[in-house]
């Protein structure tokens, strides 16, 4: 990735011991579990039921409130017309924040507070979505729903503390299928305080994001300027014809035999879907989504949709060479970017990565009633005028869904139709039940779930945050298309 110019700046406030801190910190999180673990045992007095004890099995799977405590971090972020290198030689003629894709690599430590002043130098209103962060609702980058949209020489200050440590992304939310396909999007990652003596996350040696997109260039290298077509709306949005890791079509991470690797994969495309294959590098999944797992498994058969993220835990073989990591989820195999393995073997350094004991079992879910099913379809309105609905209503029109603060509640993702809608939740994590009637055991919470062509996939989730949070297909083109209704959390 070549980066055109860079201003950004992020000022850091240290204050305060870590150890300290950490012990704060964690007696917060203590408290609030058994606060919240009291609450639910409360309610459940009541009736007793399923519901109760799912909930209730669910307490402490993560926090309910941000610690917070940390420091402050300030950042600036102008969206503007630039250009990038993406294929040898040419400038492509791009959207960005601080001028280059992905924007700036965004990190902060759990319980620092964010302050993110964003400037809208775009021709065009803009809003910023905080990829799987449960940031207050007024934050969320929804224009309509959680904001007004940002028009053009305005600013807009975003300031949230995440409650949650992982990996996570920015991007527009204002006519995404233009604004994510011109390269409005960067990565967000919060790491938890390290401390040297049991925390294992220090010892990877590489800590690496790895922004996954493709780009529909003309023979010019310029991107095709005819978006949200009814070609892309009718089938799984807009697929490019070069794929990117990082903007780069050949990214590659020099390593040494031994070393460990942390990579975390995002994927920021439109509508496309990778299935990134490690062939010999053994990969374990460690995170999905943010979350860290409650089981670590190997991370073969991974499938990453638009909006997904995935972190693997890679220990480099002995053997040098090249290693491409190939996308095997397209009839045509495409390779995304390579580990390149040279130089002196080091000692393997043995920890197990960190696992989350709360993420809930929930077997017992299948059994529960469900509270509410969304059927997605799709018609033609006039001549090619594609739309998308939920139970039968295109956003904005349409009846959100009530939920409760604290209850468990099961969700049934009905997909009558051929495409694929990768489903994504604002403001809430969720776990899969079951697909197509089959009892699902993922071992971690997503805030994403691909249906492919007639799935019909069942989530459990227990709402921790109030207020009006949408729910939509992330394929650019089938969410702006109406394929958007809202959970309304009380
Ligand atoms: Cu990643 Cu509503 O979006
Ligand atoms: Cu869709």
């Amino acid at each position: 990735m070549k980066v055109k110019s860079t201003r950004w700046a992020m000022v850091f406030d240290r204050s305060g011991s870590w150890s300290l801190r950490s012990v704060v910190i964690g007696a917060v999180i203590g408290l609030v579990a058994v606060l919240a673990l009291i609450g639910f045992v409360g309610r459940s007095l009541g009736d007793g039921g399923l519901r109760d004890e799912l909930a209730a099995e669910f307490a402490g799977a993560y926090p309910v409130e941000p610690a917070g405590g940390g420091k402050r971090v300030e950042i600036n972020l102008v969206a503007s017309p630039s250009s990038i290198e993406i294929t040898g030689g040419v400038e492509t003629n791009v959207w960005s924040y601080n001028g280059s894709v992905p924007g700036p690599a965004l990190t902060a430590e759990l319980g620092d507070t964010l302050q993110i002043t964003v400037r809208n130098d775009l021709p065009a209103a803009t809003t910023i979505h905080w990829h799987g962060v449960r940031v207050p609702n007024g934050m969320d980058g929804v224009p309509d729903v959680n904001q007004p949209r940002i028009a053009p020489g305005e600013e807009f200050v975003y300031e949230y503390t995440p409650p949650d440590a992982g990996t996570f992304w920015y991007h527009s939310h204002t006519d995404g299928s233009e604004q994510l396909e011109r390269g409005l999007y960067g990565s967000l990652v919060i790491t938890e305080p390290v401390d040297a003596d049991t925390d294992s996350s220090a010892a990877y040696d590489h800590d690496v994001v790895w922004m996954i997109d493709d780009w529909l260039l003309g023979e010019d290298g310029q991107i095709d300027p005819e978006f949200d077509t009814a070609e892309d709306r009718s089938s799984n949005g807009r697929w490019g014809n070069v794929i990117t890791v990082n903007s780069g079509i050949d990214e590659t991470l020099e390593v040494q035999p031994g070393q460990r690797i942390r990579l975390r994969l995002i994927n920021a495309s439109n509508g496309r879907v990778y299935a990134p294959d490690l062939g010999d590098l053994s990969a374990k999944l460690i995170s999905v989504d943010g979350l860290t797992v409650g089981r670590v498994d190997s991370a073969e058969g991974l499938v990453l949709a638009p909006g997904n993220r995935a972190d693997l835990d890679i220990t480099v073989p002995d053997e040098v060479g090249t290693y491409a990591i190939i996308d095997g989820y397209d009839s045509v195999p495409h390779a995304l970017g390579s580990i390149v393995v040279a130089g002196e073997p080091v000692e393997v350094v043995a920890f197990e990565p960190a696992i989350n004991l709360g993420v809930p079992d929930w077997s017992s879910a299948i059994e529960a009633p469900v509270d509410h099913e969304l059927l997605f379809e799709t018609f033609v309105q006039n001549e090619d005028e594609w739309i998308w609905t939920i139970n039968g209503a295109a956003f904005p029109d349409g009846e959100p869904l009530q939920l409760t603060k604290g209850e468990f509640t099961k969700i049934k993702l009905v997909n009558q139709t051929h495409p694929l809608h990768p489903m994504h939740f604002h403001g809430q994590f969720f776990k899969v039940l079951s697909r197509n009637g089959e009892p699902v055991d993922e071992p971690f919470f997503r805030d994403t779930i691909l249906l492919e062509g007639s799935d019909v996939v069942e989530v459990g989730m227990v709402p921790l945050d109030a207020g009006e949070w949408i729910l939509h297909c992330h394929i650019q083109e089938h969410a702006e298309a109406g394929m958007i209704t809202i959970m309304d959390v009380s």
